[in-house]
């Protein structure tokens, strides 16, 4: 049942490529997004204003990324929250808006409260879900599944890529919606996410060997920090997750330009940083904080572009776990593999299962 692998998260962390591929090729057609069948047409989309995404967990941190490229793209104003909070504080939606309910398994109890609140609010509901037939999938306005098959490990692998690649086409066909960017353009964009399957297994063949010894070195940590920003900063929260969910090691993320307002006190020796750079515009910035924190002692480890890499100056982290450069706004996808795949490697060296991580859940159906 596990194919040959150890564990089921590994099994999955395998499957992505397919499982973005599988997702994202019944929604192209004519190299443009193609989203009618889900109740989603430029038409359907064009007057929404504001748009809330609400989700617990890994997939807030797919909205995390969602509010980025929305943003950047459609220029559309975007808040992510988290069920729990979302739906006990009156907050501001209504008729006119688009909330957008992102859940694996279409059962989380506060996700789907969540939704139910925004309905009675008179707001239009979009559900990303992977399961089935599930209540979330249910009562949505308008559905996209994350054709992800089911996902097994209780840490949340092929369903996240895929809940981003769904983000991702929904984010085109709304700036085409909103006329922020040409039609060729959208093209342009599709054809680069077409091409992420490719890039996946790229990184899945080349950086395993690289994180399964950098998860040698962090057998003994405590504690540690993740850095990015901007869409780097979206994905270390992902990969801070992953990481304490299945190796039971404090660990937290930061914004990288927040790190002097507090955090910076907490660096030492014992406190490794990863740090996430693979926006070439901010590059030099979070490279930067890099050199603060090491600076302070840290050991870090720096997932970032090839391009990056060939500019670095020697010493400026301790390990270098290189992805190829793909579109800018596509990184993520190739990037939180690594990160996925040292959150796994790190728990097997503790002795942890990773598929049934202590205290967790795979579907929360309590609040
Ligand atoms: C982390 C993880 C959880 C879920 C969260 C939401 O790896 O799996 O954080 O993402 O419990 O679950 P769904 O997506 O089923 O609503």
């Amino acid at each position: 049942e596990k194919g040959g692998y150890p564990h089921f998260m590994i099994k999955e962390i395998n499957e992505q490529p397919e499982a973005i591929r599988t997702t994202i090729m019944p929604r192209i057609k004519e190299g443009l997004p193609f989203l009618e069948e889900c109740g989603i047409t430029t038409e359907t989309i064009k007057d929404f204003k504001n748009i809330t995404i609400v989700a617990c967990g890994t997939a807030m941190h797919a909205g995390m990324v969602g509010k980025y490229v929305i943003e950047d793209l459609a220029r559309v104003s975007v808040n992510v929250d988290i069920a729990s909070e979302f739906r006990y504080r009156n907050p501001i939606v209504g008729e006119g808006d688009l909330v957008i309910i992102i859940s694996q398994s279409g059962e989380t109890a506060d996700s789907l409260a969540a939704m139910r609140l925004a309905k009675q609010k008179g707001a239009k509901t979009l559900a990303i879900v992977n399961a089935k037939g599930s209540s979330i999938a249910r009562e949505a306005d308008m559905l996209i599944y994350t054709l992800a098959g089911p996902e097994i490990s209780v840490p949340s692998t092929k369903a996240y890529i895929t809940q981003l690649s769904v983000m991702y086409l929904f984010a085109f066909e709304l700036a085409l919606a909103k006329e922020t960017i040409s039609t060729a353009e959208c093209k342009r964009l599709v054809s680069a996410l077409t091409k992420m399957p490719e890039a996946v297994q790229y990184v899945i063949d080349n950086c395993e060997e690289i994180c399964k010894f950098v998860a040698t070195k962090l057998v003994a940590t405590d504690s540690l920090l993740y850095i990015g920003r901007g869409l780097d900063y979206a994905l270390s929260m992902e990969g801070s997750l992953k990481l304490k969910e299945v190796s039971y090691i404090h660990s937290e993320s930061y914004a990288a330009g927040e790190l002097k307002h507090g955090t910076i006190s907490l660096i030492d020796e014992d406190v490794p940083v990863i740090a996430v750079a693979t926006q070439t515009g901010i590059i030099p910035k979070t490279i930067s904080n890099v050199v603060e924190v090491k600076s302070r002692g840290a050991k870090v480890i720096l997932v970032c572009t090839d391009a990056c890499a060939r500019e670095l100056k020697d010493g400026v982290a301790d390990y270098v776990i290189e992805i190829p450069h793909t579109d800018e706004l596509l990184m993520p996808i190739t990037a939180v593999v690594p990160l996925q795949i040292l959150a796994y490697y790190t728990s097997i060296n503790r002795g942890i299962d990773p598929d049934k991580p202590k205290n967790l859940a795979k579907s929360v159906t309590v609040e």
